[in-house]
């Protein structure tokens, strides 16, 4: 099977045979012929077809075996019924690629043809792109292997989609936003390969300089991450992926499992990769094309110059929403635009040159952003069409301003509001591949997604970390249960799980009568919680089978029985194998940590907000293993709620280092216990800094 390193001849061939090459105009095969001839091609070019001599002036072959000389690349164009023939002659020829239009295979169902091709192919050395796609095209081997109707526009921003409609279309809207591409190629059925390998080429590519992916669902999860991240490690990614609203197939038992719809778990994996994901293809468009030609930001001072005030703000609330960090040294400010800034302006960031601005008012503030050396972050310039503005110097002035930036390595992004003229003007900056846009949004967007990137890149450690767990404890105490047909720990085995992990839970002992529990209490002091034991009541509270705040050993007695009486009502069968007494725990801010299996990506951890709010706020956050403190540290501050951590209204701030330490122990048990499927520690109460944390509750789902 070929190795990573000769992927380079799928985009880069020596040679293309396309089989069901046509000459008739309108037809696919002779529409891949045309784009290898038209696209300038410099390789041989072999039409497959039983009845032509010659194709597009091209010497055609009836079959690829009396091609004479080596075959990299064979483009398939057969109908489905002919192409498990074709490959089987493409392997014999020896080719080392192919790449199968054909539609009619997984897509419709018939999954065993497409087994056989790929079984066929890979047994004879080859690699299978498709089926179902419209073909492979790379500036760098000049080759345009598609079937596309339209020429490509050569450039350095990479596209790979696994829709090829979608991939056809992009064509059509970069060529017309004079976005230039370096690859696209279509994944299509990922019968063989996938996005991994061709991400593989696009990362050292060097035309490359911006990745946009369109994906829908991803098959290897774990080889995608690790791809993804040698990618961002060299250049930017934008993911683009359809269904969000779209929920995986769940483990619905536990609340981890019904939170982690797998498009959370996708959005988390895309930014734990440090790739940017896009809502829409313009936004898409747009941070890739402004991420392939700009300097990258350097550090964190960024200015915004206004003649407006209304986008003035939009733009400083777009700044808040991409984290953009605004200048705020006022002397300097004061400095650097109150030349060119009347007194009825503003001086603050936002740089407010007022409504009267003229295009030379403007020159002067952007001569001024482009030389203070201390805004070292980059530049938002905004334009309002009013009367004062003299508009035929509009455009000269963004290209003079936009060169003067470039020239001293800073980024700037224009956001040009207005009617015809400043569209007209829009359009003429972009043939230019200048950051001019009509919406302050995608202006502030662009700029804010290269800002992450870098901040990304230079914060990056993918440094694994584990926790010293009793493991042995924890696989024993699950293979008890296991052996007792069980999918599930019972509380008291949830609890010795977590203290086998090292996770701090409350005292707490099972009794089999009121007297053993009341004994126990006595010990334990005062105040208890009770919680029925049972294998057959998962859900204890809807049961009634949870009392909490007893003070006393009569209300342990009291509460033994209530506790009984309820799960008997609740389940008469129901087998019960005593009552837990738990020391109660003092309150603290209750968070939820936990983690589950995603059939794509492997295992995942959770962490959020916890108690009763889990289930109506939802905000959690999760991580595909393996993860470090750091990646940890990034989980607490990415809930919304992370200022119950630094501490609300007066309140201590928060033991983040103990809930680290929990994060990085579940983790740790679903890397060495591969029967546990679900854990949700939930709550997990969390005390002053240096006071530690209890672990409540903590429900275990389990499997063979
Ligand atoms: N070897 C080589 N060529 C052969 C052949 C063989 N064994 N058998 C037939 N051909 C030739 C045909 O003679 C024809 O050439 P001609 O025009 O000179 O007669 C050519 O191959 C194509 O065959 P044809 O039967 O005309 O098929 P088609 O062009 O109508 O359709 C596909 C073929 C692949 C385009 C069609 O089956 C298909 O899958 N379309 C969907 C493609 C698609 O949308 N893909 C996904 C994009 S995102």
């Amino acid at each position: 099977m070929s190795s990573k390193g000769e992927i380079k001849r799928l985009f880069e061939p020596e040679s293309v045979a396309v089989i069901g090459a046509s000459g008739t105009p309108g037809k696919i095969g002779y529409s891949v012929v045309r784009n290898l001839k038209n696209g300038g091609y410099e390789g041989k070019v072999y039409p497959i077809n039983p009845k032509a001599d010659e194709i597009l002036g091209f010497k055609s072959y009836s079959g690829i075996g009396k091609v004479d000389g080596p075959v990299d690349l064979t483009v398939i164009t057969v109908p489905a019924s002919l192409t498990l023939e074709s490959v089987k002659e493409a392997v014999a020829k020896g080719t080392k690629y192919i790449t199968i239009i054909t539609s009619g295979f997984g897509e419709v169902g018939d999954y065993e043809t497409e087994h056989k091709i790929v079984a066929c192919a890979n047994e004879g050395g080859a690699r299978v792109l498709g089926p179902n796609i419209f073909g492979v095209f790379s500036a760098a081997g000049k080759c345009n292997s598609t079937f596309s109707a339209n020429n490509i526009l050569a450039g350095n921003v990479a596209i790979l989609t696994q829709s090829g409609a979608l991939g056809i279309a992009m064509i059509g809207k970069t060529a017309a936003a004079n976005i230039g591409l370096s690859v696209m190629a279509s994944i299509g059925n990922k019968s063989d390969l996938d996005e991994a390998d061709c991400l593989e080429y696009v990362i050292h590519d060097n035309n490359t300089k911006s990745i946009l992916m369109y994906v829908e669902g991803i098959k290897d999860g774990i080889r995608f991450m690790d791809t993804l991240k040698r990618a961002t490690a060299v250049k930017p990614v934008v993911v683009l992926k359809a269904g969000r609203s779209e929920r995986g197939a769940m483990a619905a038992a536990s609340h981890t499992g019904s939170l982690a719809g797998s498009d959370e778990i996708f959005d988390a994996v895309i930014k734990q990769c440090g790739a940017a994901r896009a809502e829409t293809l313009e936004e898409a468009f747009n941070w890739c094309n402004f991420m392939a030609n700009s300097p990258p930001p350097k550090k964190d001072n960024f200015v915004i110059v206004t003649n407006g005030g209304g986008i003035g703000v939009m733009a400083t609330d777009a700044c808040e929403q991409y984290s953009i960090p605004l200048y705020d040294d006022q002397d300097k400010l004061k400095e650097a635009f109150s030349p060119m800034t009347p007194a009825f302006g503003s001086v603050k960031n936002p740089i407010d040159i007022t409504g009267g601005a003229t295009s030379k008012d403007y020159n002067l503030a952007l001569e001024a952003s482009a030389v203070t050396k201390e805004i070292d972050g980059g530049v938002m310039a905004l334009y309002c069409e009013t009367a004062t503005f003299d508009t035929e110097n509009l455009t000269p002035m963004v290209r003079d301003t936009y060169k003067r930036h470039m020239e001293l390595g800073k980024p700037i992004v224009y956001a040009l509001v207005g009617g015809e003229a400043v569209s007209d003007s829009i359009r003429t900056l972009q043939k230019d591949r200048i950051p001019a846009f009509s919406d302050v949004m995608h202006a502030v967007s662009s700029l804010g997604t290269a800002y992450n990137y870098y901040n990304y890149l230079a914060k990056v450690n993918n440094s694994v970390e584990w926790a010293k767990i009793d493991t042995k404890a924890i696989n024993a105490i699950v293979d008890a249960a296991l052996a007792e047909g069980r999918s599930f720990l019972l509380a008291n085995e949830g609890s010795a799980a977590m203290k086998a992990a090292g996770v701090s839970i409350p005292e707490s002992l099972v009794a089999t009568t009121p007297e053993q529990a009341s004994e126990f209490a006595e010990k334990m002091g005062y105040p208890v919680v009770m919680k029925v034991v049972s294998r057959d009541i998962l859900h204890k509270s809807d049961a009634g089978g949870v009392i909490l705040g007893i003070k006393n050993k009569e209300g342990v007695a009291g509460a033994y029985d209530t506790i009984m009486k309820n799960c008997k009502n609740y389940n008469a069968n129901a087998v019960i194998d005593g009552i837990e007494v738990t020391q109660m725990v003092s309150s603290g801010t209750e968070f939820i940590v936990g983690g589950r299996r995603d059939p794509a990506f492997g295992p995942v951890v959770m962490f959020g907000l916890g108690g009763v709010y889990v289930e109506v706020i939802k905000d959690v956050v999760f991580r595909a293993l393996p993860i470090n403190r750091q990646e940890a540290e990034n989980m607490l501050s990415s809930i919304k709620s992370a200022k119950f951590l630094t501490g609300v209204r007066g309140q201590e701030p928060r033991d983040t280092d103990s809930i680290i330490d929990a994060i990085i122990k579940v983790s740790t048990i679903l890397n060495e216990c591969p029967k546990i499927t679900d854990i949700e520690i939930n709550p997990i109460v969390v005390y002053e800094k240096g006071k530690g944390l209890k672990a409540v509750d903590s429900r275990i789902m389990i499997e063979k």
